[in-house]
């Protein structure tokens, strides 16, 4: 019972973190293409208010839009805020990132080839990166670095990759994607509820009071909404890439994610320009397959060196390096049970098996699983796996056994 509870939390949680982030980054994008559009007012135009205007058409009729600065105690009513969808984003992902830690107690992070800290710290560090990552973040754009955008841009990514190969020493691939993919998301909801609304506030609470509209306000807020537009590609990516296990367990999984981070920031600006810039198209273009061939080579490229590991640690890699290249990972997708059993923590575990039946899954089980699958099928599942018994040497099968057993399981 207490598991069905945790898989319909999964479905809620998820669907609803999904919808809000449609809807926010739907926003995001139709905002700042209405910025990049605005009709700046002839120079005749005696209402200097006038920042710059726009026509739309749809739904049967064309919208007219202008955008202007206030006047002191005119603000008009009713007027619309934007930032439920941000805030309903972040929480429904934070409390889906805490069943995850809870499933597994901090497990579903680590990889066994890479370190044997316990699951509490893991989760610990993942809490640590998504704070601190704003702290650090807010804090250089706070500084004199923020008078210089592209410095400041360039220290933060320099931190972010830096955060994301430091995540990478002890992290799985596919929960160091997720990590980055939850900070940069972080940085996108704090930016909305500690600089854009309270700065919003301000000025309105400015003008109430007879006061001036303050452009200075509203530009720190524009120039944070603009952050946030451009994070939103890389980290949609991301928070899909549990569906990539391809890139995020690569061997170069790290210098993959730099190329694709940059990558998509590039195009989303490219799209941005296209209104000044007239070769932004054949740009675009030379981006997507610049950074495809890049992540090409980088997926043929062999793996860096590393310290000598123990040969159980380079059996444990062999398995991981099949159980990628095979498709296993594509059904056995780790934090999941939908296609097929997740295999964290099977090793030792009680079977049930579909004919009734129950049995312990040691390693002639696994090895049994892996050879003949039709044999015993677990309990719930549609005898849908393929067999690898003609595919596989009885070596790559021990190394298959030996990954799986190596999988943390949960306490
Ligand atoms: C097409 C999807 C698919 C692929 C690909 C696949 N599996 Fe499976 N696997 C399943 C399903 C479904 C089950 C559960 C039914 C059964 O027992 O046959 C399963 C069961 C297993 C089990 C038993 C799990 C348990 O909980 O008792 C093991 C071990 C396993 N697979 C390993 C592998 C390995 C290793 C590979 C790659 C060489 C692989 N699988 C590829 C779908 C898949």
């Amino acid at each position: 019972m207490e598991s069905d509870w945790a898989a319909w939390l999964g479905i809620i949680l998820r669907f609803v973190h999904v919808l809000a982030a449609i809807m926010w980054i739907g926003d995001s994008l139709l905002f700042t293409w209405m910025e990049f559009h605005l009709i700046k007012p002839s120079g005749q135009d005696p209402d200097t208010s006038k920042l710059g205007s726009l026509d739309m058409l749809h739904g049967g009729g064309v919208y007219h839009l202008e955008k202007r600065v206030l006047k002191a105690g005119e603000i008009p009513s009713p007027l619309h805020w934007f930032m439920w969808q941000s805030y309903t984003t972040w929480l429904a992902g934070f409390v889906l990132l805490l069943t995850l830690f809870h499933s597994g107690n901090g497990s579903f992070f680590l990889d066994a080839t890479k370190t044997t800290i316990p699951g509490w710290v893991a989760m610990c560090l993942s809490l640590a990166g998504l704070f601190g990552g704003w702290l650090l973040y807010d804090g250089i754009w706070r500084s004199p670095l923020r008078k210089h955008p592209w410095l400041a841009l360039l220290v933060s990514l320099l931190f972010l990759f830096t955060a994301a190969a430091l995540y990478n020493q002890i992290f799985n691939g596919r929960a160091v994607y997720l990590q980055i993919g939850a900070m940069m998301g972080t940085l996108m909801t704090a930016n909305v509820f500690f600089r854009i609304i309270p700065n919003q506030r301000k000025f309105l609470a400015a003008l109430e009071a007879g006061q001036a509209h303050d452009l200075e306000l509203g530009k720190q807020a524009k120039s944070r909404s603009l952050q946030n537009h451009y994070m939103t590609f890389p980290v949609l990516f991301l928070m899909l890439s549990a569906h990539f296990p391809q890139l995020t367990g690569a061997d170069w999984n790290i210098p993959i994610l730099v190329v694709l981070v940059l990558s998509l920031m590039v195009i989303k600006w490219l799209m941005n320009a296209r209104q000044h810039f007239h070769d932004w198209l054949p740009c675009l273009g030379g981006t997507f397959l610049f950074s495809c061939a890049a992540i090409f080579i980088f997926l043929t490229l062999p793996r860096a060196l590393r310290p000598p590991a123990t040969p159980e640690q380079i059996q444990i890699m062999a398995g991981r390096q099949l159980f990628l290249g095979k498709g296993c990972a594509a059904c056995h997708m780790q934090g999941t049970s939908a296609l097929a059993p997740d295999l964290y923590g099977v090793f030792g575990t009680t079977q049930q098996l579909t004919d009734g039946t129950t049995l312990l899954a040691d390693e002639s089980y696994l090895r049994e699983s892996i050879r003949t699958p039709q044999t015993r099928v677990v309990k719930g599942y549609a005898p849908a796996m393929p067999a690898y018994g003609e595919q596989l040497t009885d070596q790559q099968i021990d190394s298959l056994v030996a990954y799986i057993r190596s999988l943390a399981a949960p306490p």
